[in-house]
């Protein structure tokens, strides 16, 4: 990719850099490397990094067409994202449907409960401290956001959900949780920020009901099961399907 500058920082699965032409935007390259259980199990398969790279396009596309700010601006190339450069929130904002994952790890909560209204899990991010799980009173002692933030980031992931349920539930898809991170532009607006991709969704393909086919997402990795790719394929498929190809940035 040209026109990108340097390197900012380097995540499990992506790489940001700056933007030659612009402080407000930045580059966002996927790589092909898949890690789990906080990196204790790592990976490389190749096509993860364009997989992801135009799933998370599509779906932001998606977003922005329901009114939901993303800091997405189009693709540039196969594994390559034009963004706007946000500053990070350090949380993440796990949204959850239907219980299975940690929630069935963690507490007495059968798998397979349906949650209506969705379950909001926020988790600190934070590699070093395994991500933990936060409560209330903790962010408010984090003073990470201010109330009306913390409002703005719930009311949003909620409708994130909303839209990204009907959305897949159209490709026969069940969106059983997500995980969603927030950003601040330099205009100091609230963007949903990161990807969302199979790596960071659990989907459920509603075409079988065999209980390990039906899983079209990292849980596949996470579990040791074969076909990981052309299930993130699959997803890839049916989002181009619904949606047609994301745009090109400039
Ligand atoms: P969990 O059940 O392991 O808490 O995961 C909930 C959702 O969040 C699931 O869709 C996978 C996603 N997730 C991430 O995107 N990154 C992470 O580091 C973890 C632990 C989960």
């Amino acid at each position: 990719m040209q026109n990108h500058g340097s390197l900012i920082y380097e995540g499990k699965a992506k790489r940001v850099f700056t933007s030659q032409s612009s402080p407000d935007e930045v580059f966002i390259e996927f790589k092909n490397s898949a890690t789990a259980f906080n990196a204790l199990k790592k990976a490389e398969f190749h096509d993860k990094g364009r997989l992801n790279c135009q799933i998370s396009a599509s779906l932001f596309e998606v977003l922005e067409t329901h009114g939901i700010p993303t800091h997405y601006l189009g693709v540039v190339s196969d594994t390559w994202m034009a963004a706007q450069n946000v500053q990070i929130i350090p949380l993440e904002i796990v949204i959850r449907n239907i219980a299975t994952g940690s929630l069935c790890k963690e507490t007495p909560i059968k798998a397979g409960t349906e949650l209506n209204p969705a379950l909001l899990d926020i988790y600190y991010k934070d590699d070093d401290l395994g991500d933990p799980l936060i409560t209330e009173a903790r962010l408010d002692k984090l003073g990470l956001l201010t109330n009306d933030q913390r409002s703005d980031v719930e009311d949003l992931a909620r409708r994130v959900n909303k839209c990204l349920k009907e959305f897949f539930n159209q490709i026969d898809l069940t969106l059983v949780d997500f995980k969603l991170e927030f950003g601040i532009t330099n205009r100091r607006k609230l963007v949903v920020a990161d990807e969302i991709s199979p790596d960071t969704c659990r989907l459920w393909d509603q075409r079988t009901s065999d209980l390990q086919e039906r899983i079209l997402d990292k849980d596949r990795f996470r579990q040791g099961l074969d076909h990981v790719m052309e299930a993130y394929g699959e997803v890839f498929k049916r989002v181009q399907g619904a949606y047609s190809k994301p745009r090109n940035y400039k």
